[in-house]
């Protein structure tokens, strides 16, 4: 098979390095790709959002499956032009990825459905929410509605920080149209988890659960990132819980999407709070995460290929996935100053030291390669270091043991990925 990957980021070369190792594959490319994919597939300067672009390379190339990484071109109906013409294609059309591209549609549905997730409102009018926010009392979330890399969410803890965020994002304008309306919404307590299910319309094949890290500092300090470190599974969800979490939230959606007429295929990422009333939904991604994606491609024991192209034709039901028991984690490295300012263009050295350990796969994110060979820093996020360990604790050892072969005085990491896994 020909294959196009959309994408750039570490979940991208994740993808690729798994599709490139199924026998199904022959060619593979990459829009835009990086340093990285680059050993994997052949890349091609077409951006993710470029869907005219991508769309007339796939007819060009006559691809025969793409692999859509990002939300923003699910979102723009990528999936839904290259269907249209004739090519395979998975992950969820523009209505379907309505479920990550509106947190007010996503909240609506739940509550249609019955589906457990925080009390909330919606609002476009900045009176009108701060009422509700004095009405129901602090702490209270303020979610920008659209696509916001993940900075929309502010977690108020006074009336003061409620009122600021809704006017920056009402009333400023802070997230653009994304912002122009908010959901309003419970702080719900406990503990976070990832879950993750293949979906083909109809039927939900559960794949995993994971933790991702999404604040830049050690102990969860400091502002959110795209995710600094990820692990799987998640001990918080045993197997009890992930029956609980696809009886109570998945499968309820994806019927639920069906019938509204708008039938779900692709990856259906729960963001998760598991509180004292059980599992509650806080987002959903419509996509594999960043840095998840590449944990579960390590533990992914099967072809990945061929489950993908099953939930592309509707025909998930009776299939199987195997897993390696152990367990993976992915230690982010990026670039001093992230997410804030950063530099570009600094060295990065002795990465195939590294990825001489056992069991150790480096996956590119930000990164770039110079005429002369040399590989340089081209993003925020920039590496995701990943090793497979008999258990959680021995996964991080040897993942922060790649890490320090690696010579990059411009990089940093956080060093306590894992930390809620290892003080169970
Ligand atoms: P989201 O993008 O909706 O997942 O929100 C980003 C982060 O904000 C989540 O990972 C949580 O840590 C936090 N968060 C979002 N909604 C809530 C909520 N209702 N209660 C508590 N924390 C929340
Ligand atoms: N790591 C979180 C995400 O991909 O949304």
């Amino acid at each position: 098979m020909r294959l196009l990957v959309v994408g750039s980021g570490g979940r991208e070369h994740a993808l690729c390095w798994a599709l490139a190792a199924s026998p199904l594959c022959d060619t593979l490319y990459c829009a835009p790709g990086n340093a990285g994919i680059a050993q994997e597939a052949t890349c091609v300067p077409i951006t993710a959002e470029d869907i005219d672009g991508l769309v007339a390379f796939a007819q060009e190339q006559r691809i025969d499956f793409v692999v859509v990484g990002p939300e923003a071109p699910l979102v723009l109906g990528l999936v839904d032009r290259l269907e249209a013409a004739g090519i395979k294609a998975f992950g969820p059309t523009a209505a379907a990825a309505a479920l990550e591209g509106s947190k007010g549609f996503m909240k609506d549905l739940c509550a249609r459905h019955g589906i457990p997730t925080a009390a909330y409102g919606r609002f476009t009018d900045a009176e009108a929410a701060k009422a509700f926010v004095r009405e129901r009392g602090e702490p209270i979330v303020v979610k920008a509605d659209g696509l916001a890399a993940g900075k929309g969410v502010v977690i108020a803890r006074g009336p003061a920080e409620a009122e600021a965020a809704i006017d920056a994002m009402l009333t400023q304008g802070q997230f653009g149209a994304a912002g122009a309306a908010v959901v309003i919404e419970e702080f719900l307590e406990g503990e976070e988890a990832s879950f993750f299910a293949l979906v083909d319309g109809a039927t939900a094949l559960p794949l995993a659960s994971a933790q991702d890290h999404k604040a830049v500092g050690e102990g969860d300090t400091g502002p959110n990132t795209g995710g600094m470190g990820a692990y799987s599974p998640a001990p918080v969800v045993t197997e009890a819980m992930a029956d609980e979490i696809m009886a109570r939230i998945i499968e309820p959606t994806v019927r639920a999407m069906a019938a509204e007429g708008r039938p779900f295929k692709g990856v259906l990422f729960a963001g998760l709070m598991i509180t004292k009333d059980g599992p509650k939904l806080l987002e959903y991604n419509t996509r594999f995460g960043d840095p998840e994606c590449q944990v579960l491609c390590m533990r992914l024991m099967s072809d990945l290929l061929p489950a993908l192209i099953a939930a592309r034709d509707g025909v998930l039901k009776n299939f199987q996935l195997r897993w390696y028991e152990q367990a993976a984690l992915t230690v982010v490295m990026a670039a001093k100053g992230y997410p804030g300012d950063y530099r570009k263009g600094t060295e990065i050295r002795n990465l195939d030291k590294a990825a001489a350990l056992p069991d150790v796969t480096i996956f590119h994110a930000g990164t770039q390669r110079a005429e002369d060979g040399r590989l340089l820093a081209a993003g925020g996020r920039v590496l995701g270091v990943t090793a497979l360990g008999p258990n959680v604790a021995e996964a991080r050892k040897r993942a922060y043991e790649a890490v320090d072969r690696i010579d990059w005085p411009n990089g940093f990491c956080r060093r306590d990925i894992g930390w809620r896994a290892l003080e169970r």
